[in-house]
């Protein structure tokens, strides 16, 4: 039995139509089954959330294997980005232990680490660190920003060229990513998941790969792209970061978790995620990863 984090997510549901096409069984920790689409007859649900323990306790009874994709990059109602991304993470590698899983997938992220200005990747930086220290066998992904048409992030960008002349994009727009396609993620995933140990480890079974697209983007490019690719080039007007800041402080405070964006997820566009690897992680997996403009057309 396969354990399955964050199914209904961008990664989520690539990585889900693989597993279900293949034999072993797969349970999904869910918050709500129907974000699961027709797959959701296909698995075994359980319900839960990263804010409640005793909910993937329950869920890894005979589990052999746990891919943990499941993620926030805003506060919910019932946890903080600390608690919801490196404490759930440290307590579910630990209820992995307990119950004997074999084997552990985390996706971190590209430029997790402990100091860095984003409260996300500080929290992705402790969850990677309890994944590592781990006596679970893991494989530990750190990808760059990550995409499939129709995200959340492009629906936004294409939302607000609908009611803007002009794109707003927070500070210098400078900050640089190498977009990996949300299919390449989970065919990286898939061969991690069915490759022997021996192929990539250096003799403890534990594996981390960086994964990255075969172009390096700025911020400002990735927008460009996104709204060519929407049929709706836009003029790029640069705000500056205190503005949008304070706006979007504001709007979370009025609007909480029904804010079109937040603070948290807007401060992500200004820190680079690239990897100095490039795509050679994904292609030692066998998988060449695909370029933005080739996968939305532009
Ligand atoms: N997207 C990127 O650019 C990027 C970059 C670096 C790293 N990553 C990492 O890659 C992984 C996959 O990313 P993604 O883009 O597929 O994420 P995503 O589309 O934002 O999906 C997040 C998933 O986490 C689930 N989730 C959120 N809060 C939860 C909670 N409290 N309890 C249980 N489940 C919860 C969501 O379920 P609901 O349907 O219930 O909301 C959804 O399935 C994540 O770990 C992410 O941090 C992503």
């Amino acid at each position: 039995m396969l354990l399955l984090t964050g199914a209904t997510g961008c990664v989520g549901r690539a990585l889900l139509r693989r597993l279900t096409a293949s034999a072993e069984p797969v349970r999904c920790l869910v918050r709500d089954p129907r974000g699961l689409g027709s797959e959701r007859v296909r698995v075994q649900i359980a319900l839960g959330d990263l804010a409640d323990p005793p909910s993937f306790r329950n869920a890894m009874r005979g589990v052999k294997t746990v891919v943990h994709l499941a993620a926030a990059i805003r506060d919910q109602p019932a946890g903080s980005i600390e608690e919801l991304n490196g404490i759930a993470t440290w307590r579910m590698v630990r209820a992995a232990e307990r119950a004997g899983v074999e084997h552990f997938v985390f996706m971190s992220s590209l430029g997790a680490q402990r100091h860095d200005r984003t409260r996300f990747l500080r929290a992705k930086a402790l969850a990677e660190g309890a994944v590592l220290a781990s006596d679970v066998r893991h494989t530990v992904f750190a990808p760059s920003m990550i995409y499939a048409p129709g995200d959340m992030f492009m629906t936004l960008l294409e939302r607000m060229a609908l009611l803007l002349p002009v794109m707003p994009v927070s500070g210098h727009g400078q900050a640089l990513y190498q977009p990996i396609w949300a299919e390449d993620v989970a065919d990286c995933v898939m061969a991690a998941l069915s490759a022997k140990p021996a192929a990539f480890d250096s003799g403890n079974g534990n594996e981390r790969f960086e994964l990255a697209g075969p172009q390096t983007l700025s911020h400002e490019q990735i927008v460009a792209l996104v709204l060519r690719s929407a049929g709706r080039a836009r003029r790029i007007v640069h705000v500056p970061t205190p503005l949008v800041s304070g706006v979007l402080r504001v709007l979370e405070a009025l609007m909480k978790s029904r804010a079109p964006a937040t603070w948290d997820e807007a401060e992500l566009l200004e820190v680079s995620m690239t990897s100095l690897v490039g795509t050679a992680d994904a292609e030692g997996l066998g998988v060449t990863p695909r370029a933005m403009g080739d996968v939305l057309g532009v």
